[in-house]
């Protein structure tokens, strides 16, 4: 397995020499190496096992580090950097020749993101090239939220994670492209839609597809647990069934199965508690012995919208 610490020296000699580390951010943990180095590319890929034109989030700490990597930064996407920078946004933007098309699967835009984790805006001041980082999960599964997650399934492939304690916002950042002045939301995340249109007005949402090549990180099935997982309604859910199932469910409890199976994401109703909790509640239920697992939809507003599209997307797989 990995070392685990926080240790700052360590993790910026391994990422000088290309090697790679997992690193904390406030919305899932990263698989990081030099975003600018081929061979540290490559192998985060390789230890992914993630296919080729998926491609890549580049971290930096400063939007002047930016300066020589991309073209270009339209109006709108600098307001919003300004607003939610270190945040969980991430942006779509023009990339210069600097940036190996490897990150960017020959996509002509890069993705970008200052992470709002203090030990890792420490950890990019101390290097002088940007991290290029998905999150630290085998691909297709389930994104992890702390140091046990990325250590039983990528520990064997690394030499290191720095440890951040438990991520706070707990979902993947909101990526957003441009069309012209049109902001595109490519992925629902961490960043709520409210609070982007109220900086750049009203945004458009890109359609899911497994097939679209200007939207290849919108596979659709995605974030998925390996036992059977279905969304289902409260009254459907409340029904007896013979098999061994697990209930993911916003706020309340069911009537009628066993409360020891049912976990509430937020017995308050706080979409926020209830995205910080959603990744460890789905790889714990994945765990526990029985058939399946079901879940309810939440509310779609704030960070709901995010965690429905996780949920959709764990559903659809095997569709
Ligand atoms: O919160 C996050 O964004 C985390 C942390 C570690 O920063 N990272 C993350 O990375 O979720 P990853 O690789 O698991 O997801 C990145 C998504 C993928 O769906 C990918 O296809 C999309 O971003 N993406 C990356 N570069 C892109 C590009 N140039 N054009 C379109 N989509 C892109
Ligand atoms: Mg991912």
């Amino acid at each position: 397995l990995a070392s685990i610490g926080a240790d700052l020296e360590i993790a910026s000699s391994l990422l000088k020499e290309g090697k790679l580390v997992a690193i904390p951010t406030e919305t899932v943990y990263g698989l990081a190496g030099n975003a600018l180095n081929e061979q540290a590319v490559l192998s985060i890929f390789s230890v992914k096992n993630r296919p080729s034109f998926d491609p890549l989030i580049v971290h930096t700490d400063s939007v002047e580090k930016l300066e020589g990597l991309i073209t270009g930064f339209p109006e709108k996407a600098e307001a919003l950097a300004r607003e939610f920078w270190p945040g969980p946004l991430t942006l779509l933007l023009p990339k210069s020749a600097r940036i190996p098309d490897l990150v960017t699967s020959g996509l002509d835009q890069v993705a970008v993101r200052i992470p709002d984790h203090p030990l890792t805006l420490h950890l990019l001041r101390k290097l002088d090239f940007p991290l290029a980082a998905p999150s630290a999960n085998p691909f297709g599964y389930i994104s992890p939220t702390n140091t046990s997650h990325v250590n039983e399934q990528l520990g064997d492939s690394i030499p290191y994670i720095l440890d951040g304690g438990e991520a706070g916002i707990g979902i993947e950042s909101t990526i957003i492209g441009f069309d012209d002045d049109q902001p595109v939301v490519y992925r629902l995340g961490g960043l709520a839609l409210e609070a982007i249109e109220s900086v750049v007005g009203k945004v458009v949402l890109m359609p899911h597809s497994t097939s679209n090549p200007k939207a290849p990180g919108m596979l659709k099935s995605h974030y998925a647990p390996r036992k059977p997982f279905f969304l289902k309604n409260r009254a459907d859910m409340a029904k007896p069934t013979d098999d061994a199932v697990h209930y993911l469910l916003f706020d309340s409890f069911l009537e009628g199965p066993e409360r020891g199976r049912q976990r509430l994401l937020s017995p308050t109703g706080n979409l926020n508690e209830a995205a910080r909790n959603l990744f460890a509640y789905l790889r714990m239920l994945d765990k526990l012995p029985g058939d399946a697992i079901w879940a309810e939809q939440v509310p779609d507003s704030g960070l709901g919208r995010a965690i429905n599209d996780r949920l959709r997307r764990a559903a659809a797989l095997g569709e």
